[in-house]
């Protein structure tokens, strides 16, 4: 009978353990390998995210190491709790599409869903060896795991254009964010009735910044970017405006100037509604440029609110979509400078 109790017992922590290490909520591990559902790193650089029908899908540029050297890839995951994501295939897989020669560049990947035509839009950077195409290529597919079919390239707004970011607003207005060189700043634009091209200008900011990304949060928009030093990380800055037109205040830094982004470097704010919160994710890319298949990604929910935007510095956290709530699991010691956040 002594026996048996010691075993049940035995049994029952076990099981207790097992359910508490299945249950434990899943963090998010900035600057880590972070793996997919096959246990491959995931390579989704430079990328972004839709949110369709309850999940999030996440695209970006795929650089594994065994792809066709000729050929450039856009892979895509899936998941419902951000953390876990499952491969869903690589998306896009295109031959030079305009006779730019070896090295050819395809970059930061975005993806939209038309409600009207039904179909999704991936917009990516395209460009030659020595970035002098600057223009946007388009591809579409009816399934937004694709496959996407190449269609154009062209100059929006018949501007030169980079590094490209995404925008939905609440009313589910899109937008596309693209760095112009020779003006000397980035432009918003929204994307045509079938998001085919590119619409109207919304606003021009004069600040030569790349990696542009936006939120509309709490009433204000706050746009953010890098500065261009390449693949070298560099202090992203913010600015705030009552409209998306403008008028934006001065550019400030997300995080002290010589963290340097804590070697990241923007690629999309991602804001999570839920129940009862409302969070907004930074996204950004640590960059490898020896072997960029191994850049890894910068994921933190960011200190937001009264046009104020802080970067913590980089620590576990935990996501409940369903609140919308975040939990950094290690915070660092508030500076002066944080007075004021939120
Ligand atoms: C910085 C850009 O943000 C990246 O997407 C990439 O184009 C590198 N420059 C190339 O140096």
């Amino acid at each position: 009978m002594k026996k048996f109790s010691v075993l049940f017992l035995r049994s029952l922590f076990v099981f207790i353990l097992l359910k508490s290490v299945h249950i434990a909520p899943a963090q998010v591990l900035p600057g880590e390998v972070w793996r997919d559902n096959r246990g491959q790193q995931i390579q989704a650089h430079g990328g972004g995210i839709l949110h369709w029908k309850g999940a999030y899908y996440w695209v970006g540029e795929d650089r594994t190491p065994s792809n066709d050297p000729e050929k450039r890839y856009v892979a895509c995951y899936s998941t419902k709790d951000l953390v876990h994501w499952a491969f869903r295939g690589q998306i896009l897989v295109l031959a030079d599409p305009e006779h730019l020669g070896s090295h050819w560049v395809l970059e930061r990947p975005k993806l939209f869903h038309n409600a009207r035509t039904g179909k999704f839009v991936l917009y990516f950077h395209l460009d030659d060896a020595r970035y002098k195409l600057a223009r946007v290529g388009v591809a579409v597919s009816d399934r937004i795991d694709g496959s996407y079919a190449y269609v154009k390239s062209f100059r929006p707004l018949d501007q030169e254009s980079r590094d490209i970011g995404q925008f939905i607003d609440d009313d589910g207005a899109a937008y596309l964010i693209f760095e112009s060189r020779p003006t000397k700043g980035f432009f918003i634009a929204r994307l045509s009735d079938d998001y085919m091209s590119v619409d109207k200008q919304i606003s021009f900011i004069p600040a030569p910044l790349e990696g542009g990304a936006l939120v509309h949060y709490d009433g204000l928009y706050y746009v953010l970017g890098s500065h261009m030093t390449g693949w070298r990380p560099n202090p992203n800055v913010y600015a705030t405006a009552p409209s998306l037109s403008g008028p934006w205040r001065e550019f400030k830094d997300i995080a002290p100037p010589e963290v340097n982004t804590y070697q990241g470097q923007s690629t999309m704010l991602l804001k999570i509604v839920g129940s009862k919160e409302t969070s907004v994710i930074f996204m950004g890319d640590i960059w490898n440029p020896m072997a960029l298949w191994d850049s890894r990604y910068l994921w933190m929910p960011v200190q937001i609110g009264n046009g104020e935007l802080r970067l913590p510095s980089p620590n576990p956290w935990l996501l409940n979509v369903k609140i919308g709530s975040t939990t950094t699991l290690i915070h660092d010691v508030p500076s002066k400078d944080d007075r004021g956040h939120r």
